[in-house]
Formats: structure tokens, sequence, C-alpha cells
């Protein structure tokens, strides 16, 4: 998402400013141009010199440094830029931006800036939370501006509280989804999608389980290829190691009863439902209470198990008029018919067909490759890839059908 995009860093005073060494690696290494502009007071707490050996580009630091005859340096510099992030944005440049004021070169080459702009708001957390600073916030967001929320958290004041810079790929994803927003069509904009994400955990005793393979990885990239999208998403994860996305609604379960309750709660609120969980069948009839003591040797241990819900079908069952359900369908062997079996049988309005068989793909890969099942379409292939452009490629896909049938 970040290749060949040229993005300005403006680093204002705070001691997070420190970090947009970091920062500014994270996007070239993505494969983007950096140009920096920094503050008097941002020039106190990391050098010009550190970001211009990083960035490899001359870094802007005062207003009337017009060394080139040719240009207006910042003007020239705000017109390159395709995208900007502020950060850490004071409160002092969040009130400056707020009222069009340009009396230094980070205001002024900001207010010459006509492209999408993240602003990453990082300071003491009672001038975030003074009514000044959260008026020009909402003034911020009605313009235009993506504002992103800081982290709660350890203070360099020595206490806690809200007004942490958020953890740099925090920032990273946040702008790629700034950058999704305004290159990819916005075909699910309004829709309201819930996704289930990850293996279901089965509990034997207080300390063992069932589960399978899945991580949890083709969930969480449904659900950001969603946001990307327009989508309002709500995820529901069993996968609890994996990076909240920015903006997702996320719901932690374990079991598949879980499961069912936290996707039918929502079942009067989502216009799509997508099932790429990968729920356990069965669960043990009754779970020890007590860790379960090894048995006597060749005894052996029977576990006594019983089906559990099946959550698409109920979802497929219920759905009302206008909402759509779509699972996923892992398998082995003879992957289309067994698909078009669990579309009918569950009465799904798109089965995406996955092999997880194969060892690049499926389960706790990073790519993914899938044939999209419906009733009213011959059987769509869509082709290998990472799993977040594949999702993107399977809403773009499903979406254009929905809309001609
Ligand atoms: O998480 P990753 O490591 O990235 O792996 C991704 C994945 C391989 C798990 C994913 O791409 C996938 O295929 N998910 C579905 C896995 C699965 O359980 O398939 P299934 O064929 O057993 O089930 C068919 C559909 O019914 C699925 O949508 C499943 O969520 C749903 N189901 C199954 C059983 C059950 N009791 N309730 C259900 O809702």
């Amino acid at each position: 998402m970040l290749s060949g995009k040229k993005i300005g860093l403006f680093i204002t005073g705070g001691i997070a400013a420190y970090k947009m060494a970091e920062l500014s690696r994270q996007f070239i290494k993505k494969g983007a141009q950096v140009r920096v502009v920094m503050s008097k007071s941002a020039c106190e707490f990391i050098t010009p010199l550190t970001m211009q050996t990083l960035t490899k580009q001359p870094v802007l630091v005062d207003v009337f440094d017009e060394t080139d005859p040719q240009i207006v340096q910042h003007v020239h510099l705000a017109d390159w830029c395709d995208y900007v992030v502020v950060a850490p944005a004071s409160a002092n440049i969040i009130a400056k931006m707020a009222q069009g004021i340009a009396d230094e070169i980070v205001s002024t080459t900001l207010l010459a800036v006509h492209c999408p702009r993240l602003i990453v708001p990082a300071m003491n957390s009672n001038m975030y939370m003074n009514p000044a600073t959260q008026r020009n916030l909402v003034q911020l967001t009605a313009d235009g501006y993506e504002v992103m929320t800081p982290d709660t958290g350890f203070l360099a004041e020595g206490y806690s509280g809200i007004g942490r810079l958020p953890e740099l790929p925090a920032i990273v994803e946040h702008l790629e989804w700034l950058i999704a927003k305004s290159t990819l069509p916005q075909v699910l904009t309004g829709k309201n999608v819930v996704i289930s994400a990850g293996g279901t955990r089965e509990r034997i005793d207080p300390v063992r389980y069932i589960t399978n393979d899945s991580t949890g990885k083709m969930g969480y990239a449904m659900a950001r290829a969603a946001r990307n999208l327009g989508a309002n998403v709500t995820l529901i994860s069993t996968a609890t190691q994996l990076p909240i996305p920015q903006g997702v609604d996320v719901h932690y379960v374990a079991s598949a009863q879980e499961m069912l309750e936290a996707m039918t709660q929502q079942l009067t609120q989502q216009d799509i439902f997508v099932m790429t969980a990968a729920v356990s069948d069965y669960r043990v009839a009754e779970i020890a209470t007590q860790k379960i003591k090894k048995q006597a040797a060749q005894q052996g241990l029977q576990l006594n198990l019983i089906e559990n819900p099946d959550i698409l079908a109920y979802l497929g069952h219920h759905k009302q008029d206008g909402q759509l359900v779509i699972g996923f369908a892992a398998e082995t062997q003879d992957v289309e018919n067994y698909a078009k079996k669990k579309l009918t049988k569950k009465q799904a309005d798109w089965i995406i067909a996955n092999d997880v068989s194969r060892k690049d793909i499926g389960f706790n890969s990073d790519a993914n490759q899938v044939t999209l099942i419906s009733q009213h379409h011959e059987p769509i292939a869509l082709p290998m890839a990472d799993k977040l452009s594949l999702s993107h490629s399977i809403w773009q896909t499903i979406m254009a059908n929905e809309v001609a049938k």
C-alpha cells in the first residue's frame, strides 16, 4: 500500500519525536519516499541530521531557508506529498491547524498541503483532555483530517494516562487504511459487516482443550479489507495474539458456543456475516472441573464428544431479506464439489473454498488461493495472493456480482 507513495512526515515538539526516526524507516522499508518537516521544538528532541540521514532528503526547519531560487521550498514540498503524517502532533500544532494559523515552517507548510492527512496526537493527558484541544480535534475531523486516538499508558511525566503516541505499527496501518480509502473503490460504504476469525477452543479440563491450526490471519485480513473498502467492521475472534486492526471493533471468544452467541447477537445489526473461523464440529460432553489425571497404564482415556452448533447454517437459515451470509470451506480434496454442498446445506449466499491440503496456502500461511462459489454464478477462481490483497479481491468480486444480481 505504501510502495511508491510520497509521504510528508511533520514532526512537532514532544518527547515521542525521537520515535520518528524509526517511523520514517518503517515507511521507507515499505517502499515509500519520505520528506521531513520539523518544528523548532521538535529539533530539541531529535536532530534534523538524524532524519536527513535516514530519509536521504533535506529536512525543512525554517520557512526562510530558501536555497533554490526556482522554487518556494515549503509550497514545493506541500505539492510533492501524496499523504501527510503529523506525528507527534502537539496541542500547539493541533490548535494552529484548527485555526488556519501559519507562523513557522510546520504550520505554514501544512496550510499549503492538499492531500489526505493523518494526525497522530501525543501529549500530556491533561493537555489532551483540555476542552480546547478536544474542540480543535473535532474541528480537524470535520475539516476532513484523519485523527488517531492516543494510547493510554505510562507517560514521560511518570504517571499513567491517555496521550502516549500509538505503537508505530498502528500508525503505519492507519496510514495504509487512509491510502486504501483514497485509492480503492469503496464498495462496502455504509455496510455493517461481522467476521469470525481463528480456531475455536473446546475445553477438556482447566488446562487442556481441542483446537485446530487456524491462526486467524485470513479472518483478520477479511476484516482489514472490509474496513479498507468502507465497511463498519466487527470481528469475533478466538485469536488473541494478532494486532487489533485499526478502526475494527474486536470481541474475543473461545468456544463454538461463545462464537455462536457473539454472532447471533449481531443478527439484527449487520448487513453481512462472514464465517472465516475454523469452528470445531465437536466439543467435550462434560468439561472436567479439575485437571484430568493420567490413567493407569494401558487403560487409555475416552473423551465423550458431542456435536457443536453449526453457526454458518444457523445464520444462513435465519438471515433476513438483504442480509448476506458468506462461509469458507476448508477442503483437502474435491474442493469445489464439497464447497457447493456446504453452500446448499447451510443456505449461505457465498462459499469461499480453499484447499487446506497445501502447505503454502490456507491454514497458518500468509497467502491463500480461493474459489468463490454461489448459487447464481459459475465458480470464480481468484489467483494466489497475500491474504490482505486476496481479501480485497474477494470483497470486490462478491460485491460486483451482488450489485449485478
Ligand atoms: O486462520 P488462518 O490460519 O489464516 O487459516 C484460514 C482458514 C483456512 C481457517 C480459512 O481460510 C478457512 O477455510 N476457514 C473455514 C474453516 C472451516 O472450518 O471450514 P469447514 O469446511 O469445516 O466449515 C465450513 C463453514 O462452516 C465455515 O465457514 C465454518 O466457519 C462454518 N462452520 C463449521 C462448523 C461449525 N460447527 N460451525 C460453522 O459455522
